[in-house]
């Protein structure tokens, strides 16, 4: 049965039967009150005919009687009188009463010996009658008895009347609320329905869902909000199907989402993955209902999200945001990502000393300086060792409470945070399957050496089965400088260190980015399709030609050394003048470290001092947008630069340069790359530079904005090609299927 006819006879049932009880409480006491009026009318009549009907009763005066009870015959409502003895003799009725009027019986005895006014309801032939029963007195005597038959016909008549109008009531009632019923329903239910039932035709039938009205409100809102997602993961399903079966048809070996998936879940055979890092994949700011999530900048970030939400499982990680203690629950534990949970974040929360310490600290004065050759002196202090230390305990005993169930479970560590969580773990586990990835260059062991505590963080890091950098070359740098400091046995022929019988195998993973490439999660609606034209626009600036720059703000990208080399292009080619602008995207990043802290401020004064020599009208050569950009907005920049710029002083890979090109599906757009950057090693097809010679970066500039447009698409065609077949699945695929092969001493 249809809803609506459901709803209706569901209304109509039970609007009759409370309109039923309604009118028959209403009829009870319209009843009760007309008798009562009846009670009271007959006893007042019957009050003032007692006291001359008593005179003739005693009197004997048949024939005054008979007069009387004439009068009262056929009056309105009264049927008429009769007068009895005190034996309960007829003595006189009214003729309308006819011959023999009803002889009220144990009634009429009842009234005499109690002395008192008797009424009930019988009936005068076939009319039902009120009758009325006054007793006469002479003196203390009862010498008789009056009765009064008034006809009640009238209200049955007006009881009907009643039931007559409670039932039209009633109907009209019911009438309406089906309307309104049929009405509410159609409007806010069946409709809907058949919207969202249209939409996932629609949907199913594979055809665009853009510009589909969906509903929303109270009702709908959630469910729209789920079939929303669910959409959007079978839009990406379908797509990686499509793929995949194209690759089949191909016979290409791809890796992609759905391959990685279900080689992961062969290798693991039901256990999970385990991942650990410093920083977090997303990130909630600010409190109560105002709790927002973010996913922060950097390559680690860009690099392993897409892995766990292919394949699951749990990551743990800084909760630095100051909604991050407010969103997990009493494990630490949160699914993520928020809009579509696959896998869960594990938060581990740090003290201001220990985040001082042991991130701005040991991490990042020490170590990222000590790794990157950018002239930049590593600090080392004690305390903040102690406190890199302590948080590295802090992280271990974290994942050691996450496995305790597992059974040899697989362990991705991320990262020069966490170089002696390995050592740690294993010590307890040495079952768990433990690889480190060190995200960064890894320096020559002259460099190494400076670092106080270098054999305590090389124990910690061969204290894995598996060490991985993005190059061969650092691997190298890796093995040198074990060689040089610690006691162990290097097998140059495997790559791999051998120290107390346990084997620490180490392999280059050239990084990469996801295939295809997201750029809109959790930003603006996709539609609104940005222009090179529309985005200078946003910085109130007219240029022909677009060249961006994507990094955190960090001493190691280089970012003042492109922009001198902007200075030198508009010095050296003035054509460019009025035409070129360059778009700086650089996310604030670790500002609390002084060394940071200078280098906005020595950017900002280039940036100024360029644009104050060079600015005219509405064209600046420099446009600066300093802020947490997200994928969506940076998607658009990679989209329509004529060029984009990398120029890392030293960079373990730089995902910036695969995340343009994974962005250009128009095969279109040229890109400049430091040498000193692993990318450099896989994309030869870029315009490879030194970063410290501008010369060469403003000519670089020059070539890629005359270029021919046959010579940049075979460019970006080849570039395209690597970064789709060395993608992050790949790469994932390659250090999981590694590490679970590796032979184990236990
Ligand atoms: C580099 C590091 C990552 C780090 C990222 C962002 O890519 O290798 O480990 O997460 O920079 O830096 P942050 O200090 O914000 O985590």
């Amino acid at each position: 049965m249809k809803i609506t006819l459901r709803l209706a006879v569901s209304v109509l049932i039970t609007a009759a039967f409370a309109a039923a009880l309604v009118t028959y409480v209403q009829v009870r006491d319209e009843r009760g009150m007309l008798v009562a009026e009846l009670n009271a009318r007959a006893e007042v009549i019957g009050e003032s005919l007692q006291e001359s009907v008593t005179g003739y009763v005693q009197s004997g005066s048949r024939t005054d009687l008979s007069r009387i009870a004439a009068r009262f015959s056929g009056r309105v409502r009264l049927i008429g009188i009769a007068i009895y003895d005190s034996q309960g003799v007829l003595l006189s009725s009214s003729p309308s009463l006819g011959f023999a009027p009803p002889h009220p019986g144990a009634r009429l005895r009842d009234a005499i010996e109690r002395n008192r006014t008797e009424t009930f309801i019988d009936s005068v032939g076939s009319r039902p009658a009120h009758v009325c029963i006054t007793p006469l007195h002479a003196g203390s005597r009862t010498i008789g008895t009056l009765v009064l038959y008034h006809d009640v016909a009238y209200i049955a008549l007006r009881l009907r009347e009643i039931w007559v109008e409670g039932f039209l009531r009633m109907a009209a009632q019911i009438f309406l609320l089906i309307i309104v019923i049929i009405i509410v329903v159609r409007w806010s239910v069946t409709g809907p329905i058949a919207q969202i039932a249209q939409w996932m035709r629609t949907l199913r039938t594979g055809k665009s869902l853009h510009h589909h009205f969906f509903p929303g409100g109270d009702l709908f809102g959630p469910l729209a909000a789920e079939v929303s997602l669910f959409a959007r993961s079978l839009t990406q399903a379908r797509a990686a199907a499509q793929e995949e079966a194209r690759l089949r048809v191909e016979s290409e070996s791809l890796w992609t989402a759905e391959r990685l998936k279900e080689h992961v879940k062969i290798v693991l055979n039901g256990k999970n993955l385990f991942v650990v890092s410093n920083r977090e994949p997303y990130m909630h700011t600010g409190t109560g209902t105002a709790v927002q999530w973010s996913v922060p900048a950097g390559g680690l970030v860009t690099a392993l999200d897409p892995i766990l939400r292919a394949c699951g499982g749990l990551w743990i990680a800084q909760g630095s945001g100051s909604g991050d203690r407010e969103t997990v629950d009493a494990q630490d534990h949160i699914p993520v990502p928020p809009d579509e949970p696959s896998y869960t974040l594990r938060r581990v929360f740090l003290t201001q000393e220990e985040e001082e310490g042991y991130y701005n600290g040991f991490s990042n004065e020490g170590i990222w300086p000590l790794c990157h050759i950018t002239h930049t002196r590593p600090l080392f202090e004690m305390d903040d060792w102690v406190y890199y230390r302590n948080v590295n305990r802090k992280f271990a005993d974290a994942l050691l409470e996450e496995i305790r169930d597992e059974e040899a479970p697989l362990i991705l560590i991320q990262d020069y945070h966490l170089a002696l969580v390995p050592l740690m773990v294993k010590t307890e586990r040495p079952d768990a399957r433990v690889a480190i990835f060190w995200h960064i260059p890894w320096p020559n062991p002259e460099v190494f050496g400076i670092c106080p505590w270098k054999q305590d963080l090389l124990l910690g890091l061969l204290g894995a089965d598996l060490v991985g950098f993005h190059i061969q070359f650092h691997c190298n740098n890796f093995l040198e400088t074990v060689d040089r400091f610690l006691e162990s046995k290097i097998n140059w022929d495997q790559f791999s260190v051998e120290r107390l019988g346990q084997p620490t195998s180490v392999r280059p993973f050239p990084i990469s980015v996801a295939h295809p490439f997201e750029t809109g999660r959790g930003d603006r609606a996709e539609d609104e399709a940005a222009t090179k034209e529309g985005l200078l626009k946003r910085s109130g600036c007219v240029a022909e030609y677009m060249v961006v720059g994507v990094d955190r703000i960090d001493y190691t990208k280089g970012i003042a050394e492109r922009f001198r080399a902007v200075k030198r292009f508009l010095e050296k080619y003035p054509e460019y003048v009025g035409r070129c602008t360059f778009v700086e995207l650089g996310a604030p990043s670790r500002t609390h470290i002084k060394r940071y802290h200078d280098l906005n401020d020595e950017l900002d004064e280039i940036v100024e001092s360029v644009n104050a020599a060079w600015q005219t009208g509405s064209w600046k050569p420099i446009v600066f947008l300093k802020a947490q950009h997200g994928h969506q907005t940076i998607g658009e920049y990679y989209r329509c630069a004529d060029v984009c710029m990398v120029t890392s002083l030293h960079d373990g890979m730089n995902l910036v340069a695969k995340e343009f090109i994974a962005t250009r599906t128009d095969e279109d757009g040229v890109l400049i790359l430091s040498q000193f950057t692993g990318a450099s090693r896989e994309l030869p097809d870029a315009l490879i530079v030194n970063p410290y010679d501008i010369e060469e970066m403003a000519d670089a500039l020059y070539t890629a904005l005359r270029m021919d447009p046959d010579e940049r698409r075979r460019r970006m065609r080849e570039m395209r090609q690597v970064v789709k077949e060395r993608n992050v699945y790949r790469w994932a695929a390659n250090i999981i299927t590694t590490l679970s092969r590796l032979r184990m001493t236990v």
